[in-house]
């Protein structure tokens, strides 16, 4: 495939018959290229992220990789993760991390990023931010200008107790950039809403949705962290060292 960056290209195109999964695969296998023997690699979450994780597993069981701990950044990459037999740790045995590969629902052109769509962004957080090297794997419809500015929500990880002054806190605050804050909710089998979101923490999320920009991302993180009752946001400030994007026209490796 074509992948440019200022370290490697290859210039051959990719097929234009390629999925959206197609491409997240891409991005996900290029990334494990960093992955080397003895590292200690946190695990990220969602149907990006699994395909990295089933490549380290690929690369252990043929010997290509060996002695690699995993911490997982959420139950269901742990399961996975222990599936395929990937050995796992967790930051209070490894507080150091050579690498995490993840996936983001948005990159802005510095690289900060929107996470937590999948609900697991507390966890992801706390590994990711621990780590060396925090490698970021997307397809290119992840891409903004903006954070939020896709029409998606910024999400927000609340404890229980009173989410709904909590997120009527929230929308207080970006009321200007008209903000709308809704509490994630479980869709039950009929499409009816049956019962809050729960986090692999017991939280719930509260997801903004923003007419326009938030303006300055460090001073909005601080004020949503300010606020009681929220434990943490999905908005990666400064956190990602490499951005991985594969598209139609191939696979780009970005360092910060
Ligand atoms: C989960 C996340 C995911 O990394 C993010 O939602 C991207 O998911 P996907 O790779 O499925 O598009 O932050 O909390």
């Amino acid at each position: 495939p074509l992948v440019t960056s200022s370290v490697a290209v290859d210039s051959s195109p990719l097929p234009s018959n390629l999925t959206q999964d197609d491409l997240k695969k891409l991005a996900a296998y290029k990334a494990v290229e960093y992955v080397k023997s003895g590292m200690v690699v946190g695990l990220g979450t969602g149907s990006t992220a699994k395909h990295a994780v089933s490549r380290i597993s690929d690369l252990l069981r043929e010997g290509k990789l060996n002695d690699i701990i995993g911490i997982p950044t959420s139950t269901t990459t742990h399961e996975q993760a222990v599936s395929l037999g990937i050995p796992l740790s967790d930051l209070d045995s490894h507080p150091v991390v050579d690498l995490s590969i993840d996936g983001a629902d948005e990159v802005d052109p510095s690289l900060n990023l929107v996470k937590g769509r999948g609900g697991s962004l507390l966890r992801e957080k706390m590994v990711e931010g621990a780590s060396k090297k925090f490698v970021v794997i997307v397809d290119e419809s992840k891409l903004v200008k903006h954070l939020g500015g896709s029409g998606l929500a910024v999400p927000v990880e609340v404890v229980p107790f009173c989410c709904d002054f909590t997120r009527g806190k929230l929308e207080e605050l970006f009321r200007g950039a008209g903000c709308k804050a809704k509490l994630r909710v479980k869709i039950g089998a009929n499409g009816g809403e049956t019962a809050p979101a729960v986090t692999d923490n017991g939280n719930y999320v509260v997801d903004l949705y923003l007419e326009r920009d938030m303006g300055d991302l460090e001073a909005a993180s601080e004020k949503i962290l300010r606020l009681p009752g929220v434990v943490e946001h999905g908005m990666f400030l400064g956190i990602a060292t490499t951005l991985i994007v594969a598209g139609k026209s191939g696979v780009t490796v970005r360092d910060r």
